[in-house]
Parts: structure tokens; C-alpha cells; sequence
């Protein structure tokens, strides 16, 4: 992971191995734990429900939605909902058709099929499952070259679900073959509040309501984070405190791991800080942005900038990046415009 830019932060919204390690015992295991996503789990209780009273197996699903946010978590509460055992698998994982094949070949009636990361499959696998969700049946080839001969082979009705950060790369073939598909949104503070009071309850970790506001304002609308959070703070609250985590000891701790108010981390505000101290808040290119804060060009494109993007701190131009208002006011700094009393870019 160290070698991966971005691969160590806290804020980091992939998992890693601790991450991975720990979310199994975090994980809700029923619809009715699983917070926020009010919509999502309205709609996929009533797709659920449905075929379960007429004793059918349920839709194909697809999850889509930001890292973190919950869609495996979903995928093994639609298996438990249905009572139906889950096979997991991922699109990397299915390098040949005939990977998927012995998959799809050995499901048994009602199983749950969760392909993560299904954006990554391979073409002539992506094949395979158009007709295996279909017609709930593979072809099954035999032989090489001319003399190749297909056998379809029936499978049981079985669920997919899939689960993808880029909806936008699936083939609209395959994203149509889902039933029901679901947008996973970023958690608003009060949900992620709820976040942190329940895994602090299930880590034995005394939290106060406000330490808990503390934590889910500084985890970027993302559950996975805000369970990280808390585990730092936990340590935090442990070491210098007497182990309990009010909004003193929270934000004491979240200072010492360097995550901000509002959740930005010390390559964030580095970009921010140049932004604004360096180019006046631009417009600045991305290139001499990158200089300016020692950094690749793609580690402060891909990892800095579309939490600030979505943040409105920062804006991607034609001409540059820019800060927005916002960005002067959270670094507490003043536009130059406005000092020498002029109207600022956007206004301000
Ligand atoms: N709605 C929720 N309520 C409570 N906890 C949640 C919720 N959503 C996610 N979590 C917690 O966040 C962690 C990450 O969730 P999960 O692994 O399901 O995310 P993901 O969307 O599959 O991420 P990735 O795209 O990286 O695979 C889990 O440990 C889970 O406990
Ligand atoms: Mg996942």
C-alpha cells in the first residue's frame, strides 16, 4: 500500500489492511442496521421483500457508489435478508470466460453472486454473464478452433449482485440487465454520527454525543472513514485521556493524525495552502501546482483534489485550478482582491 500515493491516509477512502481486518465485525448484518441511504434501503426492502413472499429468488442488483460507503456491506445483508448463502468474487479476480464459468456452473438455487468491482471484467467474461443473468444459462465451450462447439449448460435462478465506484464504465448491455440499481450517496454528519456510536458500541469505546459530531464532521460523508477515525481516536483517548471520547479528546487526537474540521489531511491543505499563498488562488496549472507542493501530478489530481472538488474548495478550469471563497475563509486567509478592495473572481 505504502507505494500507492495517497496509500497511508487516514482519510484514504479504499480500505486497507487494518480496515479490512476489522469491518467484518463492524459490518451490519440486516437491513434495519444499516444507516442512512434512506431511498436505497426503502427500495431494496421492498425488491427483497417482494420475492421473498412469492418465493422467488430476488432481481439482479448493482450497487454503485464512492468506496466506503457501504456497498458490500449491502451485498451481504441482501444474501442474509434472503437467507440465501453469498459466493464473492471480484472482476479482477475473473481473468477468462472459463473462470466464470466454473462460478456460475456451481451456484446452487438462490445463491447470491457478489462480483465486486464488476467495472474491471474481462470482455468475453462480460459476455458469459449478459446470457447467464438472462437466461440463467452458460455456454460451455468444447474444443479449439473450428471444431469448438458450444454446450449450453442450464444454471439455477441465482442474484447477482454487482458492485462498482464507475457506473459509468459498465456497458449499458450489462447495467440494463440489472433489475434494480442502486446510487449509494455520501452519509450526511448525523447519519455518520450514528456510524461512530454504533461501531464505538461494538469496539466497547465509551463515545459522547459530541465526540461522535466531532468525529463524523471530519469523515468525509463516509462510513469506512469515520470507523478509522474512531479507531485513531480510540488510541488517542486510551494513551492521554482516560479512554473516553468526548469532543475535547476527539478533536485533540484528529489535530495530532492532522485531519482538519472539515476533514482534510495535510496533502489537502498543502494543496489548498499553495493555491492560496503561492498563486493568489489561481488560476494556476496543475503541473506547477504539483511542483509547488512536491508531489506527482496524479497524486494531487486523483487523490487531493475531488474531495476538494466536491468540497467547493477548488474549482478545475479551462485556464487553471482556482479556490473558491470557501477555501480563503476554511485556511482563514483573506483574498487578494478583496484587500485592494476589488470585487474577487467569484464575486467576493
Ligand atoms: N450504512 C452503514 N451503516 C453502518 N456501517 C456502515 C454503513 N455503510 C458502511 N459501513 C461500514 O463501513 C465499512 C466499509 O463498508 P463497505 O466495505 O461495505 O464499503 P464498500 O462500498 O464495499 O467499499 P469499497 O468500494 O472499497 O469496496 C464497513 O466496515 C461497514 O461497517
Ligand atoms: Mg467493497
Amino acid at each position: 500500500m505504502s507505494a500507492e500515493p495517497g496509500g497511508e491516509r487516514l482519510v484514504d477512502h479504499e480500505a486497507d489492511s487494518e480496515d479490512r481486518a476489522v469491518e467484518a465485525a463492524l459490518r451490519p448484518r440486516q437491513l434495519g442496521e444499516f444507516i442512512g441511504q434512506e431511498r436505497v434501503r426503502q427500495q431494496l426492502d421492498l425488491v427483497l421483500r417482494a420475492a421473498r413472499e412469492r418465493g422467488a429468488t430476488a432481481d439482479h442488483v448493482l450497487l454503485s457508489g464512492a468506496p466506503g460507503l457501504g456497498k458490500t456491506t449491502l451485498s451481504m445483508i441482501i444474501a442474509a435478508e434472503m437467507g440465501a448463502p453469498i459466493r464473492i468474487t471480484s472482476g479482477p479476480a475473473i481473468q477468462h470466460a472459463g473462470d466464470l464459468a466454473s462460478i456460475l456452473s456451481s451456484l446452487q438455487e438462490g445463491e447470491v453472486l457478489f462480483l465486486d468491482e464488476i467495472h474491471r471484467m474481462s470482455r468475453p467474461a462480460e459476455e458469459m454473464l449478459y446470457i447467464a443473468m438472462e437466461d440463467f444459462r452458460v455456454d460451455v465451450i468444447v474444443g479449439k478452433g473450428p471444431g469448438a462447439t458450444a454446450i449450453p449448460l442450464e444454471l439455477p435462478p441465482f442474484t447477482l449482485v454487482g458492485a462498482t465506484t464507475r457506473a459509468g464504465l459498465l456497458p449499458p448491455p450489462l447495467r440494463d440487465r440489472f433489475g434494480f440499481t442502486a446510487h449509494m450517496e455520501f452519509y450526511a454528519p448525523a447519519e455518520l454520527e450514528r456510524v461512530v456510536h454504533r461501531s464505538a458500541g461494538l469496539l466497547d469505546v465509551e463515545v459522547d454525543p459530541a465526540g461522535a459530531a466531532e468525529i463524523a464532521g471530519r469523515s468525509r460523508g463516509t462510513p469506512r472513514i469515520a470507523n478509522r477515525l474512531l479507531r485513531r481516536v480510540r488510541d488517542y483517548a486510551q494513551i492521554k485521556a482516560d479512554g473516553s471520547i468526548g469532543q475535547e479528546t476527539a478533536s485533540r487526537a484528529l489535530e495530532v493524525y492532522e485531519v482538519d474540521q472539515r476533514g482534510l489531511d495535510r496533502l489537502d491543505r498543502a494543496v489548498l495552502e499553495a493555491l492560496l499563498k503561492l498563486f493568489g488562488g489561481g488560476p494556476v496549472g496543475l503541473s506547477t501546482l504539483a511542483v509547488a507542493v512536491g508531489e506527482e501530478r496524479e497524486t494531487v489530481e486523483e487523490v487531493a483534489e475531488p474531495f476538494l472538488v466536491r468540497e467547493g474548495l477548488l474549482a478545475r478550469t479551462p485556464r487553471g485550478r482556482v479556490a473558491t471563497p470557501a477555501a480563503w475563509a476554511h485556511l482563514g486567509l483573506t483574498p487578494p482582491a478583496q484587500q485592494a478592495g476589488q470585487p474577487g473572481l467569484f464575486g467576493g
